[in-house]
């Protein structure tokens, strides 16, 4: 089947927008992603592992989050950075992020990342869950855009999902009503459905193919996380 890439990706942004009420439900493991207090242990434990990482990255200095969304990752780097701009296409989810982080020392722009170019170089880049959502066929474009934000020492963490290499339920996610190849056929509280690209990278693949760009690279994986750090090879 031939996909109409720039449908699909105007289809993922109109999903995040109508999600952004919604979204927080998947972070937190409530409603329907509620799967019990030993998997919400498990989780939160998992998500420590993330937490901790980031920890001894030091997003430090001038730092740039992508897609930052509702926030859970932005409150963190608010703590560490010097300074903090982040790009989100989604107006209503950059207002809970504001709200979340209550910083009105942080930067925030509504912009589309496949066709957003920096100002300034920055000392950091980070991004969670939103390189699963760049196409494959856009990975090194992605990579490029990446570059042309950081200065020459600049640095790059990334956290995404993965699929849960035992087969568990928790990263299965109730509102995916369709798994397609590289993509999900989602639907909302409201019944309403939407295409999103969903690249579901290994550990090691996705090691190899950024290093494949030109970075030095570290990938790590938790069961239903990846994570690592990105630099100039
Ligand atoms: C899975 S969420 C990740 C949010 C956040 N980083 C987190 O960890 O919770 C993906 C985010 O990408 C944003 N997004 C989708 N398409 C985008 C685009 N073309 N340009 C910029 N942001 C986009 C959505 O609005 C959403 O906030």
């Amino acid at each position: 089947m031939v996909v109409d890439e720039d449908a699909l990706l105007a289809e993922q942004k109109s999903f995040y927008r109508a999600r952004a009420a919604e979204y927080d439900e998947w972070w937190q493991r409530r409603g329907h992603y509620d799967r019990g207090e030993q998997e919400l242990v498990e989780w939160q434990h998992q998500v420590g592992i993330l937490d901790a990482a980031l920890n001894a990255f030091g997003a430090r200095g001038n730092v740039l989050e992508l897609a930052g969304g509702t926030g859970w990752w932005t409150q963190r780097l608010a703590e560490t950075a010097d300074h903090l701009t982040v790009v989100d296409s989604s107006p209503e989810t950059l207002a809970l992020n504001r709200e979340r982080v209550g910083r009105p020392d942080v930067h925030y722009e509504v912009a589309d990342l496949f066709d957003w170019h920096p100002d300034s170089p920055y000392d950091v880049v980070f991004f969670s869950f939103w390189l699963s959502h760049v196409p494959r066929a856009r990975f090194g474009d992605f990579w490029a855009l990446v570059r042309a934000c950081l200065n020459p020492n600049g640095r790059v963490f990334l956290i995404d999902n993965r699929n849960d290499p035992l087969g568990g339920s928790s990263a299965r996610d109730p509102y995916v009503v369709e798994y397609g190849t590289d993509m999900h056929l989602r639907t909302l509280g409201d019944g309403s459905r939407y295409r999103v690209v969903k690249v579901m990278y290994e550990p090691d693949e996705l090691e190899s193919l950024i290093a494949t760009e030109g970075w030095s690279v570290e990938i790590e994986s938790t069961q239903w996380f990846i994570f690592g750090s990105v630099r100039h090879a």
